[in-house]
């Protein structure tokens, strides 16, 4: 499946407060979040609905309800958590998992040191959250770790992606939507993303 970028004024106008190197810890959590919440949005479009009745204070009606229980967050540690608050204000019941990976600075291969998700996530629909998809070792790795566990449905969130490398996740994994708020140009040397944001994690947690 091909990523959906989110094409919209006020999200280019959020990325460049986001990415911009002035802006400060409590302003860059807000954004992560904020741009969470529309990415959350964008990936609700084709949700299946169970109808229900309700009463307005004028007359009954039948009308489409999501069940909240059946889907499940996992952020990606650290910098995926910096995105749980605005897509937990879009899905409030939604269950949270937590896969802890960080990147090895020399060989950029993911590790991973933790793996904790809520019961019966094969029968959930999980969404899986990291601000960023680099050389997309981690999203590979998060996403072959559902699957082993027997994930069927599987959505993808990313704030700044990398042109080819995401690619290359669409490619191994066509069922798995990806959405992100921008598909960048390039990784440099040391394979952030350029122009990018710098590294998520340590600007959501203020650690370096
Ligand atoms: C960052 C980011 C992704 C990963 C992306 O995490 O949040 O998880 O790098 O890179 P990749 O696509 O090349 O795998 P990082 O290793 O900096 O850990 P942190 O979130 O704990 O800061
Ligand atoms: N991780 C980040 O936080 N930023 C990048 O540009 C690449 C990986």
């Amino acid at each position: 499946m091909k990523t959906i970028e989110l094409n919209h004024p006020l999200i280019e106008h959020k990325l460049a407060i986001l990415r911009d190197k002035k802006t400060g810890t409590k302003e860059f959590r807000e954004l992560i979040s904020e741009i969470a919440m529309f990415l959350c949005y964008e990936a609700m479009r084709d949700a299946k609905l169970e109808t229900t009745e309700i009463e307005t204070p004028l007359e009954k009606m039948k009308i489409g309800k999501l069940d909240e229980d059946k889907y499940a967050f996992v952020p990606i540690l650290r910098a995926g958590t910096g995105m749980l608050d605005g897509v937990i204000r879009v899905i409030p019941n939604a269950k949270i998992g937590h896969i802890g990976m960080y990147r090895n600075e020399k060989t950029f291969e993911p590790v991973n040191y933790y793996f904790k998700v809520p019961k019966d996530i094969e029968h959930r629909e999980v969404i899986i959250l990291d601000p960023m998809l680099a050389t997309g070792g981690s999203a590979l790795d998060a996403i072959e770790l559902l699957k082993s566990k027997g994930v069927k449905n599987i959505k993808f969130l990313s704030i700044i992606a990398a042109p080819e490398e995401i690619e290359k996740v669409e490619e191994k994994h066509p069922d798995v939507q990806i959405y992100c708020a921008h598909i960048d140009d390039h990784l440099n040397e040391n394979k952030y993303i350029v122009p990018g944001l710098g590294d998520a994690g340590d600007r959501i947690f203020g650690t370096k």
